[in-house]
């Protein structure tokens, strides 16, 4: 298979991943062909499968801009993926040039298409890193050249704890990020799951066996298990909704929250 110029040299072709599956779902051009077989499957088993990440997305750029609206400058982009439109920098230094990114992706397709994008924009880095290691992470050089966290900072994990398994404790994980905190920072969340009274379609079976087999095992979590990530966060309005529902910008949105949106969305301020 032909290596395109962008692929990092040490990256299995034939192997899909979990970025850039996500990237050929919301209609980006980095991904290969064994992401895309595993993509289309899933998308005919489940074809509002693509509505689904296109909201979540949605949902990070609504978080985003509250996040502005309430002073925040700062913001540490965990699991932040293949770069496409309306990424956190872009919508954050359009309201303020100096704000800073961190961005942290385990993928290394996502973090050298991240790299060469953000060549010469000093207030952006970009780490290769696990964040389940969040000591790691936030000893990092790149957290420390842009972030000061006497000041407000922004943790997000937009579409990401769904990849980490129960036995690797995500609760634990934010408790880490949290720590670093100071007060009135903040966390923003989104998260696939169904509450015990979703009835879950076939098809969203089928299409979760298919990439659970092909990409990697996801971790489907209720409304209390993920209200429970937010300890020691005080939940801004709505509270916990459905990634739709939080903080609708159309019609369109709620109307698809009353369909019973396969996730949650929440953003709170560390008290
Ligand atoms: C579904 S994508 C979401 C991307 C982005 N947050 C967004 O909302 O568009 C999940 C991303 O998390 C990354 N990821 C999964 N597990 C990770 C881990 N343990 N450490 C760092 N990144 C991880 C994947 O590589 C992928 O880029």
């Amino acid at each position: 298979m032909e290596r395109p110029n962008w692929a990092p040299g040490d990256i299995d072709l034939e192997r899909p991943s979990v970025a850039r599956v996500y990237d050929y779902w919301l209609g980006g051009a980095h991904n290969f062909a064994a992401d895309r077989a595993v993509a289309q499957k899933t998308l005919e088993t489940m074809p509002e499968l693509r509505g689904v990440v296109l909201n979540h997305r949605a949902f990070l750029r609504r978080a985003v801009r509250y996040l502005l609206a309430q002073g925040v400058r700062q913001f540490l982009d965990l699991g932040s993926g293949i770069p496409t439109v309306g990424n956190v920098h872009e919508i954050a230094q359009t309201t303020d040039p100096g704000a800073k990114v961190v961005y942290v992706d385990i993928d290394p397709v996502a973090v050298a298409h991240s790299r060469s994008l953000l060549d010469g924009n000093d207030h952006v880095s970009v780490l290769q890193a696990d964040v389940r290691d969040w000591t790691g992470v936030l000893a990092s050089d790149e957290v420390d050249k842009q972030l000061d966290f006497d000041e407000p900072v922004a943790v997000l994990m937009i579409a990401l704890l769904h990849f980490v398994s129960d036995e690797d404790d995500p609760w634990g994980i934010v408790g880490g990020y949290r720590d670093r905190l100071s007060p009135g920072g903040f966390l923003a969340v989104s998260h696939a799951g169904y509450d015990e009274s979703d009835i879950e379609s076939d098809a969203s079976v089928q299409a979760r066996r298919i990439y659970d087999r092909n990409v990697t095992q996801m971790s489907f979590r209720n409304q209390a298990e993920f209200t429970s990530l937010f300890k020691g966060f005080d939940l801004v309005e709505p509270g916990v909704a459905r990634v739709p529902a939080w903080r609708p910008e159309s019609p369109a949105d709620v109307e698809e929250s009353g369909k019973r949106f396969p996730g949650f969305a929440a953003i709170g301020r560390k008290t």
